[in-house]
């Protein structure tokens, strides 16, 4: 089966983010940590599928190469702050910053991060600069709000709420911003950030339920959040609440396709759609799947 890693999207983002981190100085401690956490196994979803919406927009790659940079360092940095927060122990298979780093050189590498991004993406035009800063603001609200997620008092609404801000919008400002490098209008960005808000809402909701399930490989972290399974399971069976849950991921994958039923057909688009089964539905083990549809 076709993996992202074998898109030529993913070998661009790939080299940049090498290339970026070659260009540092060797003697910098910076440096070290830049190689440890960007070339280690990241999936580079967001940036893909950023380069995948400029293509599909008429634009080439290499216009928005520079944008997708900037999406993977500011996800990169979250995730160094997310392990911070939540006791991340795990990331990718590997110690997360802070075990290997310490606490305040972890947070100084992902102030770094930010901050190369911003410079990355300060020369594309002022829908995305702007679509970036607020993906950054709904990210950190995101995380207060997944924080306070322990009371019972959370529910469905609020764990929408939060994935919507946590994760789904980077996904959103992404695919926005790889509509807006091609030159796109206002109103075609807007279907793209929707489209991404979809799946990326999707992408959490089986993140989450592959840790409900156990089924997570290469993350552990300390403090665990109040997710939709969970808030199900308060008041139904565990197998209701993993349908269910499984129902509103197949439901916001079926919403973000639709949205693209009007874009004209393109190898470009065959791939952001692939991309967005790689990370969803595909990522379900297939027992709940089978149960789901019977
Ligand atoms: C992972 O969630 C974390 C996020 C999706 C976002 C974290 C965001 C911040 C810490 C705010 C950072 C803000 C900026 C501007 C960089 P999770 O803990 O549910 O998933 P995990 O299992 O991968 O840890
Ligand atoms: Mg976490």
């Amino acid at each position: 089966m076709v993996g992202i890693e074998d898109l030529d999207e993913f070998a661009l983002v790939k080299s940049s983010m090498s290339e970026l981190v070659a260009s540092m100085d060797d003697k910098s401690q910076m440096k070290k940590m830049m190689l440890h956490l960007c070339i280690s196994g990241g999936k580079l979803i967001r940036p893909v599928m950023l380069i995948l919406c400029t293509q599909i927009c008429g634009g080439r790659s290499e216009e928005s190469a520079n944008a997708a940079l900037a999406i993977e360092l500011i996800h990169s940095a979250s995730l160094i702050h997310d392990d911070v927060l939540d006791g991340g122990i795990m990331r990718r298979g590997v110690e997360s910053a802070h075990e290997k780093y310490g606490m305040s050189a972890a947070i100084l590498c992902g102030d770094f991060m930010i901050s190369r991004a911003i410079t990355l993406i300060s020369s594309y035009g002022r829908d995305s600069v702007y679509e970036f800063g607020k993906a950054g603001m709904y990210m950190a609200e995101g995380e207060t709000i997944d924080i306070a997620s322990v009371s019972d008092e959370f529910l469905e609404m609020n764990y929408f709420e939060c994935i919507i801000k946590k994760t789904a919008s980077l996904f959103a400002s992404s695919t926005a911003i790889g509509a807006y490098a091609a030159g796109a209008d206002v109103q075609t960005a807007e279907r793209f950030r929707l489209f991404g808000e979809y799946v990326g809402t999707a992408y959490q909701m089986v993140d989450d339920l592959l840790e409900y399930l156990g089924n997570l490989d290469g993350k552990q972290s300390t403090y665990e959040s109040t997710t939709l399974p969970l808030i199900f399971r308060r008041t139904m069976g565990h197998d209701v609440a993993v349908g269910k849950t499984v129902n509103e991921i197949l439901f916001y994958v079926s919403k973000a396709k639709a949205l693209m039923a009007i874009i004209p057909n393109s190898k470009s688009k065959d791939n952001l759609l692939l991309v967005a089964d790689l990370i969803t539905i595909d990522l379900l083990p297939d027992s709940i799947i089978k149960n789901n549809s019977n």
